[in-house]
């Protein structure tokens, strides 16, 4: 868009000025659009004022009221020398702009128990402030869609191998999983580096529904350890799809598609590699329900790692990427826009990280997870597990798992050198913290003016309304500063690097399907040692049901034209210079952290860059 300053000169001296009021008026001969207002600056020299704006403007709007200033606390107004009848006048404006926001912001329940969303029909409704335009090339899909009739299964890998090559052959990511994929160091490095790092975690008992006993795994303990030794010392970890068990598996091509609730212990070895020693399908131990080991037919024990993939495919789509990134970040985005008007700090610091959500979300609502979308037409996890998984997967989230130190240190991967998402989260959450910080401690002066902040209370209480049904969410109340710029903290990092590290990444890691299969057509096996190759590949999907997936993680793989990088911001208010600052800082701490992962990458055969901050988009935009 060109941007034309317009000048308009005033006959007299103005004095402080209170507000500037704004109208875009519709004249015949000038063109029917909305037009953006940047900034208002009135000059006086020496003096400038600045009016907050950064907004559209539509004829229909009538007059826009602009108040003098930049970022206010509530009660700093009340402190600060200045004649009451403004300060009155400036509160009055404050409470009108934010009843005409709830107004036009409400909350709807989209999932029950599961956080709300933003309730509009349309996208119009969202209006120019909150919509965006996400500019990308198109993908060449055209080979994918030539299997959109196949209703049949895979013949053998020699078939997928053939489409492979098509497709993967110039990622370098996706040629490291067809190769190593049934490898078992490689299972273990994905569930610390791959698309979906948040499942794994240590433990120091067996978990009681998994029916191994120490003997039957001593074979698999390097170095004739036992396993209790190897509880004791941290080193054993467990996958638990718990919060699949009695989920609803989908119709595919009018046949019924199966999933499981997969356990599957892991062990840390002597040469650091993490190692899968045992997997049982379903939760409920049984005779039906074996526990496969790696001493099994090879058939049996890649059907089950197989199993597993199936499992964490579903939960990296729904439980990490949806719920955690893009619910939550709508969830923010509504209540930031209900309870803390424009002039607030923390809006104006919040704003860039959630705007594109509400829009979005809105989209995958009404596509992706909508009927004939690619969840219904070719998830294992269809319409009718949606609302449960998302629901049940909603009960399972606690605010210490969405805080990173903490996080990791609860399931016990801080400590590993290999995890190259743990070293790199806690670094870009540190930089991110130091920024809030500062931010925070440039408007409150101590934890009472947190306490006193009654906009930042009804905000918080407006996100513990609307989000989980249980009450180990978030904290009821902010009462410090270190509280607020931690929660702060978790907002822009979900909002940002977590989303990177859940989004970019999920094609490399399923362009070879075998590896992330979206659904099984068969159910889980109850015996061992009666499999061939070519049964593996009859469980795995159907030949267009795999293409559809495909095309749709190829199209959301699209970088933006319009990327912007983390911590990187357009708004005028960012240009303020007590808050230039801070961003510059920032910038240089991630422009720190991105050199050291580039000098880390350079010497590991798996590069992880996920989380380069310069590869991280400063919201949810896709
Ligand atoms: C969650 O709470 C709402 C009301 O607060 C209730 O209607 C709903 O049934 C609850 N959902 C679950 C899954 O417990
Ligand atoms: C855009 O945002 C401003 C400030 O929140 C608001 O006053 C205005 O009504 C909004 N415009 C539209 C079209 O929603
Ligand atoms: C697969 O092909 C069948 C028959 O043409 C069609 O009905 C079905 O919708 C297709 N499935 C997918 C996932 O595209
Ligand atoms: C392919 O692999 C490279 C790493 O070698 C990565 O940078 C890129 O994002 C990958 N993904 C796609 C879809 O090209
Ligand atoms: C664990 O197994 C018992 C039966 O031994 C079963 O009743 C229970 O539901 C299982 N737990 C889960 C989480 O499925
Ligand atoms: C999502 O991932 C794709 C690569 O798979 C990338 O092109 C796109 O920019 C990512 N979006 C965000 C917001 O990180
Ligand atoms: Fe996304």
């Amino acid at each position: 868009l060109p941007s034309c300053p317009v000048r308009v000169r005033a006959d007299g001296p103005l004095g402080r000025l209170v507000l500037v009021r704004l109208r875009l008026e519709a004249r015949t001969g000038l063109p029917d659009l909305d037009w953006h207002c940047s900034r208002v600056e009135v000059r006086e020299d020496p003096q400038v004022q600045e009016f907050l704006c950064d907004r559209w403007l539509q004829p229909a709007e009538g007059d826009v009221e602009l108040r003098s200033g930049k970022c206010e606390l509530p009660l700093k107004l009340e402190k600060k020398t200045v004649p009451l009848e403004y300060s009155v006048y400036c509160t009055m404006h404050e409470l009108k702009q934010l009843q005409l926001q709830q107004k036009l912001i409400r909350w709807r329940r989209f999932v029950d128990g599961a956080p709300q969303c933003v309730d509009v029909n349309s996208l119009a409704e969202l209006g120019p402030n909150l919509s965006y335009s996400h500019k990308s090339p198109t993908p060449n899909v055209h080979y994918l869609k030539g299997f959109a009739g196949r209703t049949e299964a895979w013949a053998s890998f020699a078939e997928l191998e053939a489409v492979f090559a098509h497709i993967g052959h110039q990622n370098r990511t996706a040629g490291f999983v067809k190769a190593h994929w049934k490898e078992d160091w490689y299972f273990g490095y994905q569930c610390l580096n791959g698309c979906n790092p948040l499942m794994l975690h240590q433990t120091r008992l067996l978990p009681p529904n998994l029916s191994v006993t120490a003997d039957m795994l001593r074979p698999f303990l390097s170095g004739g350890s036992s396993l209790e030794q190897e509880l004791e010392r941290g080193n054993v970890y467990l996958l638990d799809y718990e919060v699949l068990d009695g989920v609803p598996a989908n119709v595919i091509n009018g046949k019924q598609t199966y999933l499981c609730a997969p356990l599957c212990l892991l062990h840390l070895n002597r040469q650091g590699q993490l190692v899968p020693i045992a997997i049982q399908l379903q939760q409920s131990p049984g005779p039906q329900n074996p526990v496969f080991l790696p001493s099994d037919p090879g058939c049996d024990w890649l059907l089950a790692k197989i199993w597993v993939r199936c499992a964490d495919f579903q939960c990296h789509q729904l439980a990490s990427h949806y719920l955690r990134t893009h619910m939550l970040g709508e969830l923010f985005c509504v209540a930031t826009l209900r309870q803390l008007p424009e002039p607030h700090p923390l809006h104006q610091l919040l704003m860039p990280h959630v705007r594109t959500s509400l829009q979005i979300n809105f989209q995958a609502r009404m596509t992706l997870l909508a009927a004939n979308g690619v969840f219904d037409k070719a998830s294992g996890s269809g319409l009718e597990a949606l609302p449960v998984l998302l629901s049940r997967a909603s009960d399972r989230i606690c605010y210490a798992s969405l805080c990173v130190p903490e996080d990791l240190m609860q399931r016990g991967v801080d400590k590993l050198p290999q995890s190259h998402y743990a070293q790199d989260a806690l670094r870009v959450w540190g930089a991110l913290h130091r920024f809030v910080v500062s931010w925070v401690d440039l408007y409150y002066r101590g934890d009472d003016e947190v306490l006193q902040d009654s906009e930042l209370q009804l905000w918080i209480s407006d996100i513990n309304a609307h989000s989980f049904n249980h009450s180990s969410g978030f904290p009821p109340t902010l009462r410090t500063k270190a509280e607020v710029s931690t929660f702060v903290t978790m907002v822009i990092f979900s909002c940002s690097a977590l989303h990177a590290s859940l989004n970019f990444s999920q094609l490399d890691f399923a362009l070879w399907m075998p590896n992330a299969p979206a659904s099984m057509c068969r159910p889980p096996p109850r015996v061992k040692g009666s499999l061939t190759e070519d049964d593996v590949v009859s469980f795995l999907p159907d030949v267009n049901s795999t293409c559809r997936i495909l095309t749709a993680l190829a199209l959301l793989s699209q970088p933006a034209v319009d990327f912007v990088p983390l911590c990187h911001y357009k708004e005028v208010v960012f240009r303020d210079p007590a808050h230039r600052r801070l961003v510059e800082a920032v910038q240089a701490d991630l422009a720190a952290i991105s050199d050291d992962i580039t000098q880390r990458n350079s010497q590991l055969e798996l590069p992880y860059l996920y989380l380069s901050p310069g590869r991280v988009e400063n919201s949810v935009a896709i």
